[in-house]
């Protein structure tokens, strides 16, 4: 019998403990997969998870999708670096979003591995969207069950963007911004029914949400400037503190992180390694 334990963690997701991710037996498995679906966000400890064991957690989850902008490791294209180098001000993923909503299918969700850590700070924060869906009123949830909202990765990965500087040139950490310049802009529900847990979950981010459909940025930007405002209160938010060993499982669809780039002149790599999503269905 397994002595795998899951303890909810502060703010949001859990943490699961007394699991050997290399070894895992069926019945630990069926168990990590429902506490995936019940928190969208679970963290690991102590593990030694090398590339092929990440490959192979990451396949229990679905087909795995090889990301089309981030540097891969020379022996697995199925792993993306996320990394920032001593020398390099800009961090990867240093701003409240959540993965792939630019695309029509937006990713299930990432495994990310910690590789290389600074010595102090890089910690990852987290939000739970459901919970910033409950949060609304009553009235608001029913507006925003009749919205869809436009997303686009055009200006963050596309030629003269966020991440096209000469740092990332000299380092080939983003590229691919010809792939950036033709996403093609896709719509999804503003309230989703979670594909997993069927539960209604507020799907928008700051990253990658232009507009409302129908309505003009300039119409748009107060409403999600108060949605943004109202998912991140700073007792709803889940500080991850990253170890050697240390493993975080998120689901995009039900959670937002943020990558704090805090630790100038040091070094940090995670490995990520991203599985496909499917269509977004409204509530
Ligand atoms: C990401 O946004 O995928 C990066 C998160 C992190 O490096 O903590």
């Amino acid at each position: 019998m397994t002595k795998m334990e899951i303890r909810p963690h502060q703010g949001a997701g859990a943490e699961i403990i007394d699991v050997d991710l290399m070894n895992l037996a069926a019945e630990e498995l069926d168990a990590i997969k429902q506490a995936y679906a019940d928190y969208g966000l679970i963290f690991f400890r102590d593990q030694s998870l090398d590339e092929h064991g990440h490959i192979n957690l990451a396949k229990k989850f679905g087909s795995i999708n090889v990301n089309r902008f981030f540097a891969a490791h020379s022996d697995y294209p199925e792993i993306a670096i996320v990394v920032k180098e001593a020398h390099q001000e800009t961090n990867i993923g240093g701003d409240w979003h959540t993965d792939h909503s630019y695309d029509l299918e937006p990713a299930m969700g990432s495994i990310l591995v910690a590789k290389d850590l600074p010595q102090t700070g890089g910690d990852t924060l987290f939000v739970s969207m459901y919970d910033a869906f409950e949060r609304l009123s009553d009235g608001l949830k029913k507006t925003l069950r009749g919205l869809r909202a436009v997303h686009s990765g055009r200006h963050v990965f596309g030629s003269g963007q966020g991440y096209d500087d000469d740092t990332d040139a000299a380092s080939n950490r983003i590229s691919n911004t010809d792939a950036g310049d033709q996403l093609v802009d896709p719509t999804h529900p503003v309230i989703i029914s979670h594909p997993l847990s069927g539960k209604e979950a507020l799907y928008i981010n700051p990253a990658f949400t232009l507009q409302f459909e129908g309505w003009s940025a300039e119409e748009s930007a107060p409403l999600l400037q108060y949605l943004y405002k109202q998912t991140v209160p700073e007792s709803s938010v889940c500080r991850f503190k990253w170890q050697p060993g240390s493993i975080a499982f998120w689901d995009n669809r039900a959670t937002w992180h943020f990558a704090e780039n805090d630790y100038q002149g040091l070094r940090r790599e995670m490995h990520r390694i991203t599985i496909d999503g499917c269509l977004l269905k409204a509530s």
